[in-house]
């Protein structure tokens, strides 16, 4: 399918140099400006070394030869701590593994900042998660799970910079969705763990696959983990995920049956390396929508389309609450992760596919945009429709008079492929749609780097996901403007 780009300065003229579809250009990438803002005139003080730990002794514990085959990952990162997580897998594992955990400033792992004991045990699968806190801000450190003589591997990630600690170091974030593993393979995680990215976002249906049980849930989670280019994602940066419908079902909504439900937050949450309490085990219900601070940079909104949507709204009365008074904020950037479309597509198809989008749900759309509409700097990242996208948002896609308030960016689906009933109507979505600024179907990921003044948006694409050598040359730049009418002048 050939790709489109409308490339428009902030005063909403089109650009007469960035090429168009006919010429074959993707929409790869964009900047994206931000509101002014306050400089931060503050000399950082000098950071001291922060304080040398010693190493723990292990308790001797008989293991498989190689138990920690699904590597490590870290996630949900603060300005200064972490989430550190491992499982350990194989036959006649202990009901009990004693471990610890070390982080270090060097992958010798010769001088450690922060250690400490966890066991991995059989109610939650042997998997284990620590917190390693008294980190410094805006550092990367290396951190390993020791378990009797064995040593993880090593995971590297980096502590979020703090408000006001005027770091203005580009913030460097991926984003993406969607990795079924029957669809293709996982070349994107080989361009994320070569990233160098701050943060990882991921949007949902980390999984695919039938499952009904604990264990069978369990068992999807360790055949997508065992990828290698997924643990190297895993383990080159600290993750925050959301979840979509495939982490329990094909296309589920709240009403799936309460056992499989709990069920899958339950192995969600053991495979996740998030900061979030444990879900309700009798019934699975947890608040997995979450703010992530970026400091100066400011947040991310992770938010949750599918546990309490009903018949009036997507997010539920408490997480619209809750997302409302996030975004009062010091930050130059409002991230708002959604694990589907937000700003809507009119589409020439018969059955209209995204029902279960905010198209579905327009009043929650025009509340929302009308509580971004005075929030510069806002963009809302989104997946779901394997497809990449860069959009226009507004309270109406429907309505050409609207006024655009945020940017969307639908970010490459790692592996899965674009529905078909899509495929045939892309052709004409952009006729149909003029907030449709841009969409390319091919694999990859997006990344974002958030400076003060602009958001540089790159979508990187992978012409077989099977094969990480075959990225797309460099994509042709483009500006879009947050938000016309709020962009600085
Ligand atoms: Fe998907």
């Amino acid at each position: 399918m050939g790709a489109f780009l409308a490339a428009c300065t902030s005063d909403g003229s089109e650009r007469s140099d960035v090429p168009d579809a006919s010429a074959g250009a993707a929409d790869n990438g964009a900047t994206t400006s931000a509101p002014p803002s306050t400089p931060t005139t503050a000399a950082a003080p000098e950071p001291q070394p922060l304080p040398e730990v010693d190493a723990l002794d292990t308790e001797p514990v008989d293991l498989p030869a190689e138990p920690f085959t699904l590597g490590v990952a870290s996630g949900d990162p603060d300005a200064t701590s972490v989430i550190l997580w491992t499982r350990v897998l194989g036959a006649g594992l202990p009901s009990i593994v004693p471990m610890v955990w070390e982080v270090s400033v060097d992958e010798s792992f010769s001088t450690l900042v922060a250690t400490g004991r966890a066991e991995a045990t059989t109610e939650h699968a042997h998997t284990v998660r620590a917190i390693a806190s008294g980190l410094r801000s805006g550092t990367t450190f290396f951190y390993r799970f020791r378990a009797g003589a064995i040593a993880s591997p090593v995971g590297r990630a980096k502590v979020l910079p703090a408000l006001g600690d005027g770091q203005n170091t580009p913030l460097r974030l991926g984003v993406s969705s969607c990795q079924r593993l029957g669809d293709g393979g996982y070349a994107a995680h080989d361009g994320i763990a070569a990233s160098n990215l701050d943060l990882m976002i991921w949007l949902g249906d980390y999984i695919y696959g039938r499952a009904n049980t604990v264990d069978e849930y369990r068992d999807l989670y360790a055949e997508h983990r065992s990828d290698p280019l997924l643990q190297a994602a895993h383990a080159s940066c600290a993750w925050s995920a959301t979840w979509d419908d495939h982490e329990v079902a094909n296309d589920y909504n709240n009403s799936v049956d309460q056992a499989r439900f709990a069920a899958a937050a339950k192995a969600w949450w053991e495979h996740m390396p998030t900061r979030l309490p444990p879900p309700d085990p009798e019934t699975g219900a947890f608040d997995l929508y979450r703010t992530i601070d970026l400091g100066d940079h400011g947040r991310l909104l992770l938010t949750d389309v599918r546990q309490h949507a009903d018949g009036a709204t997507l997010l539920g009365p408490d997480q619209e609450d809750w997302l409302a008074s996030q975004l009062d904020h010091d930050g130059t950037w409002t991230l708002v992760g959604s694990p589907v479309l937000v700003s809507g597509l009119l589409l020439p198809v018969a059955d209209n596919p995204l029902f279960y989008t905010y198209d579905g749900y327009p009043n929650d759309r025009a509340r929302l945009a009308a509580r971004v509409a005075s929030i510069p700097g806002t963009v809302f990242l989104s997946g779901d429709l394997h497809t990449s996208m860069s959009l226009l948002m507004s309270a109406d896609p429907a309505d050409n008079t609207a006024k655009p308030v945020a940017t969307e960016l639908m970010a490459p689906a790692i592996s899965s492929a674009f529905p078909e009933d899509l495929a045939g109507a892309a052709p004409l979505l952009g006729l149909v749609n003029p907030h449709l600024q841009g969409i390319d179907p091919r694999n990859g990921f997006l990344r974002l780097t958030l400076s003060a003044d602009r958001a540089l948006v790159e979508n990187i694409f992978y012409e077989d996901t099977t094969d990480p050598s075959s990225v797309a040359p460099a994509p042709p730049m483009a500006i879009i403007p947050t938000a016309p009418g709020l962009a600085p002048a």
